[in-house]
């Protein structure tokens, strides 16, 4: 799977080759703090199992996959983008996760990535739902959701417990004829 996002940049399968981009974009700790996921310090062993995870997932999938890498022209990894768990044929339904690395912040690229990630997922992986659950402290990330047509659909009270503290948390969805595509 290939996904244009402009002529700078793209999203595609996971890669062997793709650990070194992890293990120097995820040392950042500001990515841990607005995930629940991603271990910090991220660590040669946590890119091992997070590739290895996904080589095995997209080949039980008719190598198909359900996590991506948002890359540069230059094909290095900058962030990633997918349904972490998704089973094609089985999930009508499927949780949206994504990071991009500090650098690239701010230049509207996750709003791309995530419109032609649920565009791919409504079309190609029988996808009717897209959910997202976001930090309630997570301005930016709720931003991207609201540009991309993501719809509110409320507050979930104490939801998380990271690191010994209880937070709230904003639940997203995305229905088809929610998509908010640009305009080309
Ligand atoms: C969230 C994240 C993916 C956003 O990626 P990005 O490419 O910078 O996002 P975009 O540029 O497309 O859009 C960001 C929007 O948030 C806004 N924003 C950024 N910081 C903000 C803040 N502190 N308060 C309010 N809005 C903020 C930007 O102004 C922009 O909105 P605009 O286009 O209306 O001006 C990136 O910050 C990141 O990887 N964060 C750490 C991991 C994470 O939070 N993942 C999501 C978990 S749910």
């Amino acid at each position: 799977m290939k996904l244009k996002i402009n002529d700078s940049f793209y999203i595609s399968d996971i890669i062997a080759t793709d650990k070194p981009a992890y293990l120097e974009y995820l040392q950042e700790k500001q990515i841990y703090d607005q995930t629940l996921a991603i271990p910090f310090p991220y660590t040669e062993a946590d890119a091992d199992w997070w590739i290895d995870h996904n080589l095995e997932a997209t080949r039980s999938q008719n190598n198909r996959s359900v996590n991506w890498a948002l890359r540069r022209a230059d094909d290095k990894l900058i962030g990633g983008v997918g349904f972490f768990g998704h089973k094609i044929g089985r999930d009508h339904k499927a949780e949206l996760g994504y990071w991009l690395a500090k650098p690239y912040w701010g230049k509207g690229l996750m709003t791309e990535a995530v419109r032609k990630v649920a565009a791919y997922a409504f079309s190609e992986l029988e996808l009717m739902r897209i959910t997202a659950n976001v930090f309630v402290f997570n301005q930016a990330s709720a931003r991207v959701l609201e540009k991309a047509g993501f719809k509110l659909e409320g507050l979930l009270r104490s939801h998380y417990k990271k690191d010994g503290k209880i937070f709230d948390g904003k639940l997203y969805s995305l229905l088809p004829g929610d998509l908010n595509l640009p305009v080309t």
